[in-house]
């Protein structure tokens, strides 16, 4: 079984795929790390993010690189949507990405593009979503807790930014899959995220 899930920066998708990944007991992949991966790359070889032959040559990351702390940074992340816009920083993860999904006894994966454009045929497609306003409370609670200071209207205009990029751009945008199921975390707990994601995957696996 392969399950795809998609959505937007903060939105709870990671959570969600995660707790699906051990439900199932399947291999999961945070795609966004990836694309964290290069730009994390490109900052430190003291490349420009938005030249995308100095983004491409930061696609050669070794795998010691998706283990390291500052992936998860904040700064890093809006690296990160400005590199995957660029269609060769794709076309060098695309490989990856479709191998994984393709593994025997199947596998889940999150990020933007997962059921448009990596696991098209998926078992189970989720898109999920939460108001910009949640998200950023989410995630300025989340960045107060490991030490950062931003204030929470920053957090907000950083998602906004980071939305706008991701569904703007020409190659894999964020757009829902026409065969996914829609969940609106915005209102739900993590428990009752997950039990509706069971649920929604549940229903499609039974109509296939
Ligand atoms: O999910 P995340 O916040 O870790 O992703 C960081 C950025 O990487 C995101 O803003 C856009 C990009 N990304 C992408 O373009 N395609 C994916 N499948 C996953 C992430």
């Amino acid at each position: 079984m392969i399950i795809a899930v998609d959505g937007p920066a903060a939105s709870g998708k990671g959570t969600i795929a995660r707790a699906l990944a051990k439900h199932y007991g399947l291999p999961y992949l945070d795609t966004g790390l990836l694309y964290r991966a290069v730009a994390l790359s490109v900052a430190r070889m003291g490349l420009d993010p938005e030249t995308e032959a100095d983004a491409v040559a930061a696609c050669d990351f070794s795998d010691a690189l998706l283990s390291d702390p500052a992936l998860r940074d904040d700064e890093i992340g809006a690296l990160a949507s400005v590199v995957s816009a660029h269609p060769l920083v794709r076309a060098a993860l695309l490989h990856r990405q479709k191998r994984f999904a393709a593994q025997e006894g199947g596998a889940i994966l999150d990020g933007r593009d997962i059921g448009t454009v990596i696991a098209p045929d998926a078992d189970a497609k989720l898109f999920v979503k939460a108001t910009p306003n949640i998200r950023a409370q989410r995630r300025h609670a989340e960045l107060q807790a490991r030490g950062g200071t931003a204030s929470k209207d920053r957090v907000l205009a950083d998602i906004r930014a980071r939305d706008a990029r991701d569904s703007g751009r020409s190659t894999a945008p964020l757009v829902m899959a026409a065969d996914a199921a829609l969940l609106d975390t915005s209102f739900l707990s993590i428990e009752a995220s997950v039990q509706r994601a069971v649920a929604l995957v549940e229903a499609q696996r039974a109509k296939k």
